[in-house]
């Protein structure tokens, strides 16, 4: 299988420790504690990567299963767990695989909780992917997705100061990010429409990074409890959220619901 991520492996793995990645893990590690159940939950991570979101959830004592197409990210995330101690390393499983696939891969098996966090930017349709997260969870299990806000693309240039960038991002549906790509934005309301289609019951969303998006390579100081905050609370805040680099997404899927997941 070619490797989807290998050119952008290296960069993404190596700004995990600036504010607004520090930020995006820590809000949504908040968001998803909200809607998950124990620990141990059986948790799958769709595109984990180098297991930066799945690592902490195994500290915590839950069971994850990191699922992605790229032998580069995970190669990452074993040299990360190698670092854990041996209950966190015993708790993770990696496994080479794309999203669409999973049911395929995983042969049937089904989870608490499936996470799929900055990954739908890169997919043209996201609704393949939606449809196999719905139906790697039971009935009752819990599907949390990030994603980029194709409804506040303009902030990030227009508070950089890159005025023309800004106002050609208003109305567009996609950007280049900082990795250098062009990728994609959804809409609270699509995903709204893509859950319910996957027979899943959108629970609550969540704004990742609403004042803090344009802060660029800063690392964080002293005020990053009180940011953490601030950032935490106008993520879950009306009109605040709306326009937030970042969506967080998180619905459960109904026992009732279940037959349109296999559709
Ligand atoms: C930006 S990284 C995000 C990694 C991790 N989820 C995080 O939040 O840090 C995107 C990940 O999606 C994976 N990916 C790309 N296409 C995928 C697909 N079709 N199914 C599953 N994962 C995919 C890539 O290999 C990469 O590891």
């Amino acid at each position: 299988m070619e490797d989807p991520f290998s050119g952008l492996a290296d960069r993404y793995n190596s700004t995990g420790t600036i504010l607004h990645q520090v930020i995006r893990y820590e809000l949504v590690d908040r968001g998803i504690s909200e809607h998950l159940p124990g620990p141990p939950a059986r948790v799958v991570d769709v595109g984990g990567g180098a297991g930066q979101q799945a690592i902490p959830l195994s500290r915590k004592g839950h069971e994850v299963t990191i699922l992605d197409p790229s032998p580069k990210m995970l190669a990452e995330a074993r040299r990360r767990l190698a670092r854990e101690d041996a209950g966190v390393r015993r708790r993770v499983r990696l496994i080479e695989g794309t999203g669409e696939l999973s049911h395929e891969t995983l042969d049937g098996e089904t989870f608490d909780a499936a996470l799929c966090h900055g990954v739908l930017m890169y997919l043209e349709d996201p609704q393949p992917m939606i449809r196999a997260l719905s139906a790697l969870v039971h009935p009752g299990g819990m599907v949390s997705i990030l994603t980029k806000n194709a409804a506040a693309l303009a902030f990030r240039p227009a508070l950089e100061g890159r005025y023309g960038d800004a106002l050609s991002s208003l109305g567009a549906d996609r950007d280049r990010g900082r990795l250098g790509v062009v990728t994609r934005g959804d809409t609270v309301e699509e995903l709204s429409r893509s859950f319910e289609e996957a027979g899943l019951e959108m629970e609550r969303w969540y704004g990742v990074r609403v004042f803090t998006d344009h802060l660029g390579e800063r690392m964080p100081g002293t005020e990053l409890p009180e940011v953490l905050e601030l950032e935490w609370e106008a993520g879950r805040t009306d009109p605040y959220r709306s326009v937030a680099r970042l969506i967080h997404l998180v619905g459960r899927k109904g026992p009732i619901q279940e037959r349109f997941a296999r559709n």
